[in-house]
């Protein structure tokens, strides 16, 4: 399947190290966020809804981060301590703090989301308190039949005070680029997770990142998020995005011990501040 009609041409070279992979990964990827002054959005009668600057310019240096996915093996892991001691933190979709704080922490600073949160009924976009704490970052091809453009500046209308980005789409496939080149396999040809996304992105801004139950740990589940009673090994390994390979270009990337991933489901990673290359 190739439906967004990837053209790739292999450009693969010698296994790189970790080091190595996280110098090319800042080399290649820009994690930037749209602006109203950039074209075509410019001449757009909606540009005034358009943050007038970047996420990394209204959110300034950070020091540690955390990212949060939405993984199973987050139930019952109590690391939500841990994860409200870092200056930032960031959730994904509809992944909910309220009730499970002892696991997940209760500091939301951004939530990423998909175009399924932004267009589908059930997740009342527009009225769920959920997506009000924070700051919004939306990414994903819009469904077919659906007008993202209207039910951001809705929301923009209704929640003027709340800073709400965009990702810049060429970020995904300059991601989805860099895990293709560093695996010996072709991987799925559709946009990389939002769990990738989003630390690739937190490593754009933070000086350390912190990412929660990607690797999964001694608590690893067939329970797809830690807040649905929903099961599914797909979630963690993978169908439509290439999570598999994402995971296996983070293992390589991290910082921290195999401990950490076994006991806490932690990896490290440096922000790209950080990085000498
Ligand atoms: O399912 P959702 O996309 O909202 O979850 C947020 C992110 O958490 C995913 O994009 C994926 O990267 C990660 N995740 C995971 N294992 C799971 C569920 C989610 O790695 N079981």
């Amino acid at each position: 399947m190739n439906k967004y009609d990837v053209h790739y041409e292999p450009r693969r070279g010698r296994r790189l190290t970790g080091p190595e992979l996280l110098c090319q990964l800042k080399a290649r990827v820009q994690p930037d966020t749209l602006t109203r002054d950039m074209q075509p959005f410019s001449s757009q009668a909606w540009r005034d809804q358009l943050p007038s600057h970047s996420l990394s310019a209204h959110l300034g240096a950070l020091n540690s981060c955390a990212v949060v996915t939405s993984a199973g093996s987050l139930h019952r892991a109590a690391l939500g301590k841990e994860i409200d001691s870092h200056d930032a933190v960031l959730r994904f979709n509809a992944a909910p703090t309220a009730g499970y704080e002892n696991d997940v922490g209760s500091k939301t600073t951004l939530r990423l989301i998909n175009s399924q949160v932004m267009a589908t009924k059930d997740h009342k976009f527009l009225s769920s308190s959920l997506y009000s704490t924070g700051l919004l970052v939306a990414w994903d091809p819009a469904p077919y039949s659906a007008d993202l453009r209207e039910q951001y500046v809705q929301y923009r209308l209704q929640h003027p005070a709340q800073p709400f980005y965009i990702l810049h789409p060429r970020f995904e496939w300059q991601l989805w680029e860099q895990i293709q080149d560093n695996m010996a396999e072709s991987i799925q040809r559709n946009p990389p997770s939002s769990g990738m996304l989003g630390t690739v992105l937190m490593m754009s801004l933070c000086d350390t990142v912190h990412v929660y139950e990607y690797l999964p740990s001694k608590r690893k589940t067939k329970l797809c998020h830690y807040y649905q009673r929903f099961h599914d090994d797909a979630c963690t390994l993978g169908a439509y995005h290439p999570l598999l390979y994402e995971k296996n270009l983070v293992k390589r990337m991290n910082q921290g011990s195999d401990r950490d991933i076994y006991t806490l489901g932690r990896v490290t990673l440096p922000g790209f501040r950080s990085l000498n290359c």
